[in-house]
């Protein structure tokens, strides 16, 4: 399918027909989304997958009962990771490893350090989160091009989410995005026009 195609029939799906994705398309899409940009690189999520029918009714109870969190196939809930510190020190581990030459991880690990140092525990959450919704869209658009349906979903309580999953603490919810096939259909698309968008 083109780009193109995959925007027009990608959309918020509201039930799912609760069958399973098959697992080599799962791990498709894991790449897809593993493959997003983010800002010097940090890639700073964590993203839980969760199957289970039991833990999906308990997560529901916390997202407002939206029931495509119980009808989907596989239940992807985006973490952000403020721990920017030792996601730094991951990155220059795996550069190196990756044979990135040493003096140029340093002059990278010095400035990404640099530029964090004198951010908020706030602000640190909010840009890790803003790199998360960059990965959710390659979730959402690689889910339509692999021929399933998906809806991201904010309508859930972060902490009560934290609880269920026992998730730990460097780890914010930010967003969920469930994944499996349509059994409802598209509204139309409502969007503003080019010319009340773009200027
Ligand atoms: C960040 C975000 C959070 C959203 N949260 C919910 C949600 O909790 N439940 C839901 O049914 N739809 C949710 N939506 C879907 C939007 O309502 C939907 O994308 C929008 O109305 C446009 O419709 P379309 O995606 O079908 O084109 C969310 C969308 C985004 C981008």
């Amino acid at each position: 399918m083109e780009l193109k195609q995959i925007v027009l029939e990608r959309y918020a799906t509201k039930k799912f027909d609760g069958k399973t994705i098959e697992q080599k398309k799962v791990d498709e899409l894991l790449d897809i989304i593993r493959l997003a940009p983010s800002s010097w690189n940090l890639q700073p999520w964590k993203i839980k997958i969760v199957t289970d029918s039991k833990l999906k009714e308990k997560l529901r109870a916390a997202s407002w009962n939206q029931e495509q969190i119980t009808t989907c196939s596989h239940l992807f809930i985006f973490c952000a990771n403020k721990d920017i510190d030792a996601q730094i020190t991951a990155l220059k581990k795996l550069m190196l490893s990756t044979k990135v030459p040493e003096q140029t991880v340093k002059e990278y690990e010095d400035v990404v350090r640099g530029s964090f140092k004198n951010l908020s525990e706030e602000k640190k959450i909010a840009w890790a989160q803003r790199q998360v919704y960059i990965a959710l869209e390659n979730a959402l658009l690689g889910a339509k091009a692999s021929g399933f349906d998906s809806c991201p979903m904010e309508g859930f309580d972060a902490e009560a989410y934290a609880k269920i999953l026992n998730l730990p603490e460097n780890l914010v919810p930010t967003v969920v995005c469930p994944i499996g096939f349509a059994a409802d259909k598209p509204k139309q698309k409502t969007r503003f026009a080019a010319k009340d968008v773009f200027f």
